[in-house]
């Protein structure tokens, strides 16, 4: 069967950095920074993009590239049958990533539009009420979430080149921009220099267990790590795509833009006294707040929905890779087209979006004492990324054959063997470790 490809170079970090930068940065770096003291915080977080998140992206990469096929193929073709199981556990992260983050990707639609029609202006307790009422509504959210779905999905039918090649090609770059705008009009208010320096003004004293615990968790998430999303893609890189160097350029765009967006919201949130701490809701319920009060109002409206449209384009080219981890593998395993492979991960994709959606508030749907949405999260997150992560550097650092891996990593020998020396020890040593540290911590063992 005919397999698609990234057709340049600068597509294939694109693509790969528009699945990594999402609601991950946007939204869930600055919140987690918030909470866990700033600075400090940010260093943490930078080591462990380099020790971990690099040589982890790197050896999913080497799988995918190898495999050339959709994720179990590409796991069972580097390390035998067993091996598949490894991708088929990103198969099924992946879905239930997609249905919880179109969720939250709805609301930041439904958001887009509020600010356009001007129903956020309001004080405070307004703008909170508001959250609340739109997020435990039974339809609206849900309409959202659907429609966000179907979005990915007729990005997804069209292929890599068309579609996902095309798509991120030109995001990537609008995203850029629209988040240096409001950076800029962020730093240029009263008193945001507090806000530049909680960012960047360490306070080691402040990094607690947690806070290490925190920043290896957001350093998976954020690169997309442990889905076989990275997998998927690398099986549409071609052999002359340098794989450290795509990963390293990959985690530098993920970490800027992570950091661009902190540099937009805290000084705005300090500006007008707003605690950084106030954790996942401060998207939503203060930001709307700050743009009006920071800025005059009709900069202000103009800044409110940038933001919203960038955080909603944002989402879109990392649920587009969600996608295709399903899709890529219904289609090829099956042998069926490509959009009815796509139309079974949409379907599969909207059901646990709908359970999600409802247990926000319209229906009263729990599991283990969370909502489904907090469920998906915690599942995901905290188990199924980091197994996927770890089982990936066990079978490319310890079983896969190592001449394999070492043409891959180095082209064939025609790239740095001592980078490859450095990241083989960090992939059977480094990696495992502080994955099974994370992963022991949030399951509350150690
Ligand atoms: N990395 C994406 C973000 O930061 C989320 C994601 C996770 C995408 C897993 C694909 C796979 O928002």
């Amino acid at each position: 069967m005919e397999r698609g490809s990234f057709g340049t170079k600068i597509g294939v970090v694109l693509a790969t950095a528009g699945s990594a930068v999402g609601l991950g940065n946007i939204w869930r770096f600055p919140y987690i920074t918030g909470e866990d003291g700033g600075a400090a915080f940010i260093v943490v977080y930078l080591v462990a993009v380099a020790v971990l998140g690099i040589p982890g992206m790197v050896a999913e990469f080497v799988v995918g590239r190898h495999g050339a096929a959709n994720a179990p193929r590409a796991y069972s073709l580097v390390g035998g049958k067993a091996w598949s199981i490894v991708g088929y556990m990103g198969v099924l992260t992946s879905v239930i990533i997609l249905g919880f983050y179109s969720v939250v990707a709805g609301w930041c639609v439904q958001y887009l539009f509020a600010s356009l029609l001007g129903q956020l202006n309001g004080d405070a307790a307004y703008v909170k009420n508001y959250f609340q009422q739109f997020s435990t509504d039974p339809i609206k959210p849900l309409l959202w979430t659907i429609v966000f779905i179907i979005l990915t999905h007729l990005v997804v039918v069209r292929g890599v080149r068309r579609g996902i090649e095309k798509v991120s090609n030109v995001l990537m770059p609008v995203l850029f921009v629209l988040l240096l705008l409001i950076v800029v009009a962020s730093c240029m208010l009263p008193d945001a220099g507090k806000g530049v320096v909680f960012l960047f003004k360490p306070d080691f004293s402040k990094v607690t267990h947690s806070v290490m615990f925190d920043a290896l968790g957001q350093a998976f998430f954020s690169l997309s790590l442990g889905t076989a999303c990275l997998c998927t893609y690398a099986s549409y890189f071609s052999r002359q795509t340098n794989l450290l160097k795509s990963a390293g350029q990959i985690a530098a765009i993920d970490t800027i833009i992570a950091i661009l967006a902190g540099l937009m919201i805290f000084p705005a949130a300090l500006s007008v006294g707003i605690n950084p701490d106030s954790g996942p809701s401060l998207i939503f319920i203060t930001l709307p707040n700050v743009f009006q009060q920071a800025f005059p109002p009709v900069l202000g409206y103009f800044v409110g929905v940038l933001f919203y449209v960038l955080l909603a384009l944002a989402a879109l080219t990392s649920t587009i890779s969600q996608h295709e981890i399903g899709t890529a593998m219904f289609f090829e395993q099956m042998h069926i087209s490509r959009r009815k492979g796509a139309l079974i991960e949409t379907v599969l994709a909207i059901a646990i979006g709908i359970l999600c959606s409802l247990s926000c508030g319209a229906v009263d749907l729990e599991i283990a004492g969370m909502s489904v949405l907090s469920f998906c999260d915690f599942l995901t997150s905290n188990i199924l990324l980091p197994l996927g992560s770890f089982f990936t550097c066990i079978l490319v650092g310890w079983m896969a054959p190592q001449k394999l891996v070492r043409d891959e990593v180095t082209n064939w020998g025609t790239t740095s063997r001592a980078l490859y020396k450095v990241w083989l020890l960090l992939v059977r040593y480094v990696s495992p470790v502080s994955i099974a540290l994370v992963f022991l911590h949030q399951l509350n063992i150690i």
